[in-house]
């Protein structure tokens, strides 16, 4: 097997949905933020204060080199399709799958959350990042499932139709 990563914005339930999909397929789970938080031994909100957006979205060019030769399940950060060459990365030996979900529901499910940075700035600001990142996410994705409203049960039996 490769590694199926998922992507999507924040709040899309990368990694809820990539924990049941690893369990029911047998293989691990990977989160590339707590990755990163483990090997910098440092939160995500602390790496961005003191290194910025560009040293975090280095960090997880980083994770995404060294976990490429896993066989998992990879929920990535909201970012990831910030920076093209991560697709290359991911594609040498996986598939990518889009986990669509719209803004009124991530808005709902996020409300305020001070683990997020992005996340944590005006409503048009938000918006405006989500409407900037919807080509990115198509452009990066193999396949595309769409979450609004559907349980995760449902969600990992759509999953395991696709890879
Ligand atoms: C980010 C999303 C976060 C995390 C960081 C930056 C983004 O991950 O990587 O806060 O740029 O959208 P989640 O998508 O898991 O929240």
């Amino acid at each position: 097997m490769m590694n199926i990563y998922l992507i999507g914005f924040m709040g899309s339930g990368k990694s809820s949905v990539g924990k049941e999909l690893a369990t029911s397929l047998g293989v691990s789970f990977i989160d590339t933020d707590s990755y990163i938080e483990e090997v910098t031994q440092k939160s995500i909100p602390a790496i961005f204060a003191e290194q910025g957006e560009d040293g975090f979205r280095s960090h997880e060019s980083d994770a995404l080199e060294r976990l490429s030769t896993k066989e998992a399940v990879i929920a990535t950060g909201g970012g990831i399709i910030e920076i093209p060459e991560n697709k290359d990365i991911m594609t040498k030996n996986g598939i990518i799958v889009y986990l669509h979900t719209n803004f009124e529901t991530i808005s709902k499910r996020l409300q305020e959350d001070e683990n997020r940075p992005l996340w944590n700035q005006d409503l048009d600001k938000r918006k405006a990042l989500y409407e900037r990142r919807l080509p990115l996410y198509r452009q990066f994705a193999h396949y595309v499932v769409e979450t609004d409203d559907k349980e995760v049960e449902t969600l990992i039996h759509e999953l395991k139709e696709v890879i």
